[in-house]
């Protein structure tokens, strides 16, 4: 075996807290969507950010073929929507959207209001990488609130920043 175990591998992740975000997608009156901690910046020259999709999600062949997501960044009120985007509330997938309130800007991608931040992408390179694509988008349309707290997802829970619980 080449490098460590899959079991080593959750065991060190589940020590990395992130941000929680949403990558949403709507193609032909579809609408697809998961909770997504890898995400993340890489360039404000062009403006680009990062997500990483498992090939096996409902979202990533639509993400894929209609060249755009949006990364809504989730704030600390907003657990019941990670809940729900990551299939761990129960309910039926084609109800995720029955969570939050949601609106547009440049790309026509569903757009969650109350998020922290969101950035409405163009995909401008998709990299293969083992189980999961790298969708490297150029964001083309943006919104961020001056002041929130975000919600993070850090020893196998959702939990918020230390000074703002
Ligand atoms: C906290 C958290 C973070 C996650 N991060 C990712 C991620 O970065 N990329 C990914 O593909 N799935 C991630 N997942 C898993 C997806 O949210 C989950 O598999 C979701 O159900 C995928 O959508 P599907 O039901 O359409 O397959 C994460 C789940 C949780 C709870």
């Amino acid at each position: 075996m080449i490098g460590i175990t899959e079991d080593a591998f959750k065991k060190g992740m589940r020590q990395l807290a992130a941000a929680v975000n949403v990558i949403t997608v709507a193609h032909n009156g579809a609408k697809e969507g998961l909770t997504a901690t890898a995400a993340c910046s890489v360039s404000a020259e062009p403006p680009q950010v990062l997500v990483c999709v498992n090939t096996t999600s409902g979202a990533h062949d639509i993400i894929q073929e209609t060249g755009a997501f949006c990364l809504n960044v989730l704030a600390r009120d907003q657990e019941d929507i990670a809940m729900g985007f990551a299939g761990m509330d129960g309910a039926d997938r084609s109800e995720r959207f029955d969570l939050g309130s949601w609106c547009t800007l440049a790309t026509g991608m569903p757009v969650l209001d109350g998020a922290l931040a969101n950035f409405d992408c163009q995909i401008a390179q998709q990299i293969q990488a083992g189980t999961h694509s790298v969708f490297i988008g150029l964001i083309v349309a943006s919104r961020a609130v001056d002041d929130g707290a975000p919600l993070i997802y850090g020893d196998g829970q959702f939990t918020g920043v230390s000074n703002r619980d």
